[in-house]
């Protein structure tokens, strides 16, 4: 790995230290020096299977026992990982901020675990797990152990409480991100591929509404052409040094 650009750190830090409406979206990367593969990637396979051919209602009404094999292998992976010096910065980021939205593809629950207070889950959490049918919800530490758990409620099928490919996302998620977008001064986002939508437009919806656009990834990313500073870097790295 190469070393941080200092103009590109500095960059960051003054946009960052300059406002007090903020709002982080969040992707895979930033738990990838957690231990939680990201999705693509060298790390994006499952014995040797794409987690996205996994991940769709349509695996799921074919196959259920091969998805949950596929789910209980990452929530089980889940007791082992613990979050990193990136997630933490970003508790201290919205502890000084006056407003703050933290908006979340990751279903790995780490921003809760490393302290952050509100998160906005777009994509759902690995920590439950909900009906396919009805309204039953429990903790994912409460599934039964069958290969297809049924749900004990109106005896349909348990399916984890995340979205799949195809779904719609929750609309209380998607109003809260509309609302960041619309107050935020500076985006800064870190640790997506920026490839799947609506998360990947809304860097640009929010330059178009007048933020400036801070990017944390390895690589270059659709984000880059629309941010004022990328910074790359590992996130575990450079968040700690750009949040004041
Ligand atoms: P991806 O796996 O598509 O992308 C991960 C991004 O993180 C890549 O751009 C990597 O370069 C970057 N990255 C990897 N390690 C990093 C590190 N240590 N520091 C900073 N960046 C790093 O993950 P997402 O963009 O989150 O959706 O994927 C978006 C959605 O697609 C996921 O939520 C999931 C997936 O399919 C659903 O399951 C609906």
């Amino acid at each position: 790995m190469s070393a941080l650009d200092e103009r590109d750190l500095a960059a960051a830090a003054d946009l960052l230290s300059d406002a007090s409406r903020i709002a982080v979206m969040t992707g895979a990367g930033i738990s990838a020096e957690s231990g939680v593969p990201t999705f693509r990637g060298a790390g994006g396979f499952w014995r040797g299977r794409s987690a996205m051919d996994l991940a769709t209602p349509q695996a799921f009404n074919r196959d259920p026992e091969d998805v949950w094999k596929f789910y209980r292998y990452r929530i089980d992976g889940l007791s082992r990982v613990e979050p990193n010096a990136g997630h933490r910065a970003l508790v201290s980021l919205e502890r000084r901020c006056e407003r703050f939205w933290l908006i979340t593809q990751n279903v790995d629950g780490l921003h809760h675990a490393a302290g952050s207070e509100r998160v906005i889950e777009l994509h759902g959490t690995l920590a439950e797990v909900r009906c396919r049918v009805c309204a039953y919800r429990c903790p994912s530490s409460e599934l039964p152990d069958d290969p297809v758990p049924g749900c004990p409620s109106c005896g349909d099928l348990l399916r984890p409480a995340v979205v799949w490919f195809g779904e719609d996302l929750p609309r209380a998620a998607l109003a809260e991100a509309d609302e960041a977008m619309a107050h935020c001064e500076v985006m800064l986002v870190v640790g997506t591929s920026g490839l799947v939508e609506p998360a990947a437009s809304f860097a640009r919806w929010a330059r178009s509404r007048g933020a400036s656009i801070v990017e944390v990834n390895l690589e270059t990313t659709p984000i880059s052409s629309v941010a004022d500073v990328s910074v790359f870097g590992p996130a575990g790295e450079v968040l700690p040094r750009i949040v004041g």
